[in-house]
């Protein structure tokens, strides 16, 4: 599967951040009148695989992209210092301001769900709505999922899984080859992946991904393992919608979880689905994200503003 062309106009750039390049595209009219900034996850990955959310650009919005500091284009720091949610958030604060993107919506896929939904919480004033694809405010939950769906696979893989973790081998090409067992069913569900989505994979900058997350999607047993922030959803002011995929690694019942705490939130969860929703079942995930930002934009218009 060839790659695909971003939409034009297209622009990308550096923007220097605690004294770092942080690689951005920004896709669509530059002066649209409102702006989707999105956060991809891994923590490691690059935001190649939310390629998608670019269609939001033929709708009007301005999308923007970047890569976290330590992924993808942007500096390969290998500071772990700076592999912190604080810093992550600190990172996206930054970029918003340097690029001038006023108040935001906010799409953030897994860990960068976890950063959206954070980053309302920390500046409810910069945040127009949130949009969640496969997004946690709790990794213990996300990984009691997971290991739900681990019991569902066959006998013989679930057997070479707990081998390479009780030998602490998460390399071996059996293992792999069991590991990809479970990202076939639950990260991406298309026979074959997108470019974009291998690409992601491919370039997950190691030193943030075993530091953060650990060996492997299913195995969180980096500084994130205990991140649960589930009590300050509340606090969340901006609409949210919250979506995932029926056969997502981190499954509906997280993302249910997310959106009875969040006051003003809605649920898609894609029937077809896993991880990567906006390309499993990428028009009508479109559809459904578009009409809610329309909403909120709406909704907005007839408050005072700030
Ligand atoms: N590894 C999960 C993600 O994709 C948490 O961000």
């Amino acid at each position: 599967m060839a790659r695909e062309p971003w939409p034009e106009p297209t622009v990308e750039g550096s923007a220097a951040i605690a004294g770092h390049s942080m690689y951005y595209r920004i896709c669509g009219d530059p002066n649209a009148p409102a702006t989707v900034l999105c956060i991809h996850g891994g923590p490691g990955a690059t935001h190649d695989y939310l390629r998608p959310l670019a269609d939001l650009a033929r709708s009007g919005y301005r999308v923007v992209f970047f890569d976290q500091l330590g992924c993808g284009r942007s500096t390969r720091i290998t500071d772990t210092a700076l592999f912190t949610v604080e810093h992550h958030l600190s990172e996206v604060d930054a970029l918003r301001r340097s690029l001038d993107l006023g108040r935001v919506h906010l799409f953030g896929s897994s860990y960068g769900g976890a950063l959206a939904l954070r980053y309302a919480i920390d500046h409810p004033a910069a945040v127009r709505s949130v949009v969640t694809a496969g997004g946690l405010a709790s990794i213990p939950l996300t990984v009691a999922e997971e290991r739900k769906w681990i019991d569902e696979l066959p006998a013989s893989v679930r057997a070479t899984l707990r081998r390479g973790e009780e030998e602490g081998d998460f390399d071996s090409p059996e293992y792999r080859a069991a590991m990809m067992e479970f990202y076939r069913r639950h990260v991406c569900r298309l026979p074959v992946w997108p470019e974009e989505v291998q690409y992601s994979f491919d370039q997950m900058s190691e030193p943030v991904y075993r530091y953060m997350n650990g060996p492997n999607e299913f195995t969180i047993v980096g500084t994130i393992r205990d991140l649960d922030f589930s009590d300050r959803l509340r606090e969340i002011r901006a609409p949210t919608l919250v979506t995932g995929g029926r056969y997502d690694e981190v499954s509906p019942t997280v993302a249910r979880a997310i959106a009875a705490r969040v006051p003003n939130a809605e649920l898609a969860i894609f029937n077809a689905s896993s991880h990567m929703p906006f390309w499993e079942e990428r028009a009508l995930y479109l559809a459904r994200v578009t009409e809610f930002l329309r909403r909120a934009d709406a909704a907005r218009s007839l408050r005072p503003p700030l």
